[in-house]
């Protein structure tokens, strides 16, 4: 099995994007003893947080990874901040990225240009996220259509520290679906769904009661025209929906615009399909959200196996440069 990285923030309430995205898949495909998993809540800090909300948000998250089927003793889940190595490598990838480049990223810019204050945080996290991903020599890092300027930066990064340096990261591949990499807003499907934009209409939550779910799907934003098609350039509301119904249930998104000759039942059905797929997660949440102890426990050992991996790339890292060994 190829070595797997991926994160996720504990920001806001995870939704549909998220799951179909990211959470459904690292379950169903990606987990073996070599897939590591992250809660990055060092990544939440680059904006701030209330720090009762973050607490709470980042164990909400362990538990919506737990739910969503990732077994612990299979594979590592952990928080980024249990970690040091992670900051400390982010040093050297701060120092490894230059200025131009962090300042290219889109969602930089996109969230630089609405905040009040922009931290000089939000600036390297790119660094901090190829610090995450080279720490763990990892392969394949499954993530959503929105991180892969992301993951080209963390492979530029890799190839110039090891031209510099001498061969010392493995370069990691993204590995992003091909349906429901980009699940939109239900109200504005030309926008990703996203936990940091006000939309509470247009983002199915994962934690959504099933009535509020099906409320928020059929009064989904369609396009002019009554025909169904899957076309996300022209018909993007509709085209969403489809990807919704095909990332859940398999088929093509292409395959099923065939079946359906109006929006009505093609809603009606996508409802009752997201209602299903999260049924099961929801009733496992409530289960592991009962005994917070047992998830910490899942916590502190994942970071400790973590650390194993991660402390022996650093160190390798750290050679590379030209730090003095801290032990001989
Ligand atoms: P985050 O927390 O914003 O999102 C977590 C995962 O969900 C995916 N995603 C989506 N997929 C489809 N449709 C959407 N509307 C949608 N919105 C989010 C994201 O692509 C992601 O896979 N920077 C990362 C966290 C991170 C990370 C890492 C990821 C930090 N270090 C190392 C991978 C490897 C982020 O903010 O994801």
């Amino acid at each position: 099995m190829a070595r797997v990285f991926s994160g996720i923030q504990p920001t806001g309430d995870l939704h549909l994007g998220n799951y179909l995205g990211a959470l459904r898949r690292f379950a169903a495909e990606e987990q073996s003893p070599d897939a590591v998993f992250c809660i990055v809540d060092l990544h939440a800090l680059t904006v701030p947080q209330d720090p009762a909300a973050l607490r709470a948000r980042t164990l909400q998250t362990a538990n919506l990874y737990l739910a969503s089927g990732l077994d612990p003793d299979v594979c590592t889940l952990f928080v980024q901040s249990h970690v040091p190595e992670h900051t400390e490598l982010a040093w050297l990838m701060e120092c490894t990225a230059s200025v131009g480049e962090l300042r290219r990223m889109t969602q930089f810019k996109e969230k630089s240009a609405s905040a009040e204050f922009v931290s000089g945080g939000l600036f390297t996290y790119p660094a901090l996220m190829a610090a995450d991903i080279l720490l763990y020599d990892t392969e394949r890092v499954p993530v959503g259509d929105d991180q892969r300027q992301h993951l080209e930066l963390a492979r530029d990064l890799a190839i110039r520290f090891n031209g510099r340096y001498g061969d010392t990261f493995v370069v990691p591949e993204a590995a992003i679906p091909t349906v429901a990499a980009r699940v939109m807003d239900l109200q504005n499907p030309t926008a990703k769904m996203s936990k940091s934009v006000d939309s509470p209409q247009g983002t199915v939550l994962m934690l959504d009661d099933p009535d509020t779910i099906a409320r928020k799907i059929r009064r989904a934003v369609t396009d002019t025209g009554t025909d169904v098609r899957y076309d996300p350039d022209t018909k993007p509301g509709v085209s969403n929906l489809l990807a919704i119904l095909s990332a859940v249930t398999g088929t093509p998104p292409g395959e099923l615009a065939g079946r359906y000759q109006q929006y009505g039942p093609l809603k009606a059905d996508t409802a009752d399909a997201v209602v299903e797929v999260l049924r099961p997660v929801q009733a496992r949440y409530r289960e592991l959200e009962a005994d917070p102890d047992a998830t910490l426990a899942v916590l502190e050992k994942g970071a400790a196996r973590a650390r194993e991996t991660a402390s022996v790339t650093l160190a390798r890292a750290h050679g590379a440069v030209g730090l003095l060994p801290r032990s001989r």
